[in-house]
């Protein structure tokens, strides 16, 4: 079964371009070895990520994504069976938003900050419309 799972973050005081950069390289090659994809945002110390992969697997990286102390206050936003992956080539797609890019977030979503995304019965539309623009006009 093929799920996706959208969750909120914030990342640690601490945490550095280079640690940006070092999460992504070893994202990427677990990703690929093991069928996941998706997209990670960043935006004013807040992280958004959408992983798509087959129920067991994507299980075992949230819960190993939860104790990752580079970030906390992680927040499951949405988990959701799908019949086909919207991101099949993204081992793992990174983009750190922008003030301006902000701007058209909060014209077009009415949210101007990660933490404004919320669920609704483990679903949350406006975190998969986030994606959906983000992927559609700022990347
Ligand atoms: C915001 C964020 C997103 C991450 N995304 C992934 C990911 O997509 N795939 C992955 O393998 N690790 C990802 N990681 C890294 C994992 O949390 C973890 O460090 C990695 O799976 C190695 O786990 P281990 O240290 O228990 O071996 C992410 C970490 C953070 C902070």
């Amino acid at each position: 079964m093929l799920f996706e799972l959208i969750y909120r973050s914030e990342a640690d005081t601490n945490v550095s371009d280079d640690d940006l950069l070092n999460i992504l390289g070893k994202a990427r090659r677990f990703n690929s070895k093991n069928e996941l994809t998706g997209c990670l945002l960043y935006n004013d110390r807040h992280f958004v990520q959408i992983l798509e992969g087959e129920f067991n697997t994507l299980n075992e990286l949230y819960a190993r994504i939860r104790k990752d102390s580079r970030h906390h206050n992680i927040i499951t936003l949405h988990m959701k069976e799908i019949a086909s992956r919207a991101y099949p080539d993204w081992t793992m797609a990174f983009k750190a938003l922008e003030a301006d890019d902000m701007k058209s977030i909060k014209n077009a979503l009415g949210i101007s900050q990660f933490k404004e995304l919320n669920s609704i019965n483990e679903e949350s539309p406006i975190s998969k419309q986030l994606f959906w623009m983000v992927t559609q006009s700022i990347f």
